[in-house]
């Protein structure tokens, strides 16, 4: 079953639509559902989300049913299906890097940010969570930010304190 905290009406901007285009074009004509995943990650950098409306026309844009889309957003953990920050820090907590600290960097963002993994901060700006391997194991602890998914490796919890406060005036 989907599960979704809210929906939000949506309006996909003319030039998110003409990149719908674009992407649908590389695949061959009746094919078109095979754009359906990147589709996705362009609606969710820019509201940061799949809400069930945003899903709902992605599927009509497709010629799909809206099942269709659910299944799939469902399925990949990297899609959002309720609201996450504006930086949402995905801290890989797989073995060879909880060896290194990853557990003790987790710790550190949920003192840190005042915010406990999936939830997100007051001023909507942070959220985080745990994340399997993010085949960066050399450069553990490491943690990434979407949706360009930048990394930041070998982290301690003064790199981290850095990084929230950069992010907070980049915000
Ligand atoms: Fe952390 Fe692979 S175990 S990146």
């Amino acid at each position: 079953m989907l599960s979704v905290k809210e929906n939000s009406p949506v309006e996909f901007s003319p030039e998110l639509l003409t990149k719908f285009g674009e992407i649908v074009k590389r695949y061959p004509e009746g094919k078109q559902k095979s754009a359906l995943l990147p589709l996705l990650h362009e609606v969710q950098a820019v509201f940061g989300w799949l809400s069930p409306d945003a899903m709902d026309k992605v599927a009509y844009f497709l010629n799909i049913k809206p099942i269709e889309v659910y299944e799939v957003a469902t399925f990949y953990t990297m899609y959002f299906l309720e609201k996450k920050g504006k930086y949402n820090l995905e801290v890989c907590r797989t073995g060879p890097c909880c060896l290194v600290g990853a557990e003790k960097i987790m710790h550190h963002i949920e003192q840190t940010l005042g915010v406990r993994e999936g939830e997100v901060t007051p001023d909507g700006l942070f959220s985080w969570r745990g994340v399997e391997c993010l085949a960066a194991c050399g450069y553990g602890p490491v943690l990434q930010i979407g949706p360009e998914y930048t990394f930041y490796e070998n982290l301690t919890e003064q790199s981290v304190d850095s990084l929230i406060e950069t992010l907070k005036n980049k915000a």
